[in-house]
């Protein structure tokens, strides 16, 4: 009889230790929302400046960590690359989008922040349809705080991009930090 509890016991820890690398594994997975926003991403490479959204009435500003900057010519983001979209309001009279002298929308009140994160193993927790390979998405308001947003539409807008690692403006990127250098 104290065998057996043994045995069971012995059972129960090895299973729970399993269990536990399992969860290690992919505790550093977080959900998205999760992912922080990193409080130095202004002093990072810009990503593209000055975005001109007329359609969503917006100006944005995009941001790449360092190590993802390292991204073209492969067209593939390292793990641990983090980007950051800031959204302005773009400034109106009523309902007519002001432009400045060089044609351009002009950046009114940052609106929210939208992140995305890379990382080994990470994102897979959603339906096949959804997946954007490792990288998991974020929202802030310019508070700071975390924002709940319909992360389903972040995904499926991003997902179709899997040849530009699901980003966006992936191309326009390269293209410039090419002439850059
Ligand atoms: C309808 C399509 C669509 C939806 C929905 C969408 N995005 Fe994007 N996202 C874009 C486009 C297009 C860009 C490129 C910048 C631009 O043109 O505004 C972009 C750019 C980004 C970037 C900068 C890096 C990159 O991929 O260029 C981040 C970060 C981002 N989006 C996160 C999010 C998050 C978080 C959500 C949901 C809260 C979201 N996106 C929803 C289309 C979308």
């Amino acid at each position: 009889m104290v065998k057996r509890i043994c045995a069971v016991a012995v059972l129960v820890s090895v299973s729970w230790a399993g269990g536990l690398m399992e969860s290690m594994a992919h505790a550093a997975s977080p959900k998205d929302g999760e992912v922080a926003l990193p409080a130095d991403y202004a002093n990072w490479p810009k990503f593209l400046s000055n975005v001109q959204r007329e359609d969503t009435k917006q100006v944005r500003e995009l941001y790449v960590n360092p190590g993802g900057a390292k991204a073209c010519p492969t067209g593939v983001f390292p793990h641990g690359t983090r980007l950051v979209m800031e959204l302005y309001e773009a400034k109106a009279e009523g309902e007519t989008l002001v432009k400045g002298l060089d044609g351009k929308l002009v950046k009114g009140e940052l609106a929210k922040l939208f992140v995305m994160e890379k990382n080994e193993g990470w994102g897979q927790d959603v339906p096949d349809h959804v997946k954007n390979g490792n990288w998991v998405f974020g929202a802030y308001g310019p508070d700071g705080k975390a924002l709940a947003e319909d992360f389903t539409k972040c995904r499926a807008c991003h997902a179709p991009l899997a040849q530009k690692d699901f980003v966006h403006r992936m191309d326009e990127f390269c293209a410039s930090s090419q002439k850059a250098h």
